[in-house]
């Protein structure tokens, strides 16, 4: 595994991380509640067992359930061979009390005593409002006084300029979440929201580098692009390798469904300092982002 630094922190994150929104469900359906958990826990062991130490999770990834399966595969000593994100669900937040309410519940549901990372999830121009109406900042650094979070992050949908208001709102932030893969460099935050928070010092998570999967299952007239040139590497392999090309970037997250996906990122991410894309992978993703 390579390891990038994280922000200002003193720690080296795993180039993958590991996002548990997309695990293997009883019925095959994206997010279900019933996830198939020895697959699924299989699959996190082989990410830990081979280097990967940031785990991605939140309240309602799989209708709650991502957090237990997390929490119960992180048993058995894989706890202290990880940090683990989980995310404040702002949205369902109406009291500053419902904040401490979550997080109890979340660290009894991951038993741990600490959450490493915590982010309040998905926040756009109204969830900042509302973090801020609620003071819910104030809720957070008591959480991290007393130990119950490591460090406070945020995820981001919305536009650069309010990802910017977001980054200038608050001097403690240590990490950020957003959007970012070769056919989104303007969506969100984008590549200028990357080098603002790069400025800032904060460490950048990046999430959907396949796109949520639409970049590995095109549709029939991009697939030809694909295919229009013999490549040594998978799509899902040239798409995470752009986003590590990006040294602003701390750690890519990637979404999996199956272990030989585990198994194929894991071996990417290997290879994450020594195989930049080549100037014909650049030729071709810029051919696949002109048909898109
Ligand atoms: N905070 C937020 O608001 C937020 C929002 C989105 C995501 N996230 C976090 O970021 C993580 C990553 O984002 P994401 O899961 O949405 O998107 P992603 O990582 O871009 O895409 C995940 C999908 O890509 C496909 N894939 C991954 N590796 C592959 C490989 N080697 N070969 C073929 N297909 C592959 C799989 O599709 P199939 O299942 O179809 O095979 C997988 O479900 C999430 O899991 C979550 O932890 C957070």
């Amino acid at each position: 595994m390579q390891y990038r630094a994280f922000g200002q922190l003193d720690w080296q994150v795993s180039a993958l991380g590991f996002g548990c929104a997309r695990f293997p469900t009883a019925n095959d359906k994206p997010f279900a509640a019933e996830i198939r958990e020895p697959e699924a826990i299989a699959m996190l062991h082989y990410a830990i067992d081979h280097g990967v130490n940031y785990i991605d999770t939140a309240y309602v990834y799989h209708e709650g359930n991502s957090e237990l399966l997390v929490g119960r595969a992180l048993q058995g000593g894989y706890r202290a061979r990880v940090r683990l994100a989980t995310k404040s669900p702002i949205w369902l937040i109406e009291r500053p009390e419902d904040f401490d309410r979550y997080l109890t519940e979340q660290l009894r549901k991951l038993q741990t005593e600490q959450i490493d990372f915590y982010l309040l999830h998905g926040l756009n121009q109204k969830g900042w409002r509302k973090v801020q109406e609620l003071d819910l900042l104030s809720s957070a650094e008591r959480a991290i006084a007393d130990g119950r979070i490591g460090w406070l992050g945020f995820s981001f949908h919305d536009s650069c300029e309010v990802f910017q208001q977001i980054v200038d709102g608050y001097a403690r932030w240590t990490f950020c979440q957003f959007i970012y893969n070769f056919l989104d460099v303007e969506k969100e935050a984008g590549a200028r929201g990357l080098k603002y928070a790069a400025s800032k010092g904060l460490a950048i998570v990046v999430m959907e580098p396949v796109q949520g999967g639409k970049i590995t299952d095109p549709p029939r007239p991009l697939q030809e692009v694909w295919n229009s040139v013999p490549a040594a590497r998978t799509p899902a392999a040239l798409a995470l390798q752009w986003v590590w090309d990006h040294p602003e970037v701390a750690v890519a997250l990637s979404g999996m469904s199956t272990l030989r996906q585990v198994e194929e990122n894991v071996a990417s991410a290997d290879l994450s300092v020594a195989s930049p894309l080549t100037v014909d992978e650049l030729a071709l993703l810029a051919r696949v982002r002109g048909a898109c």
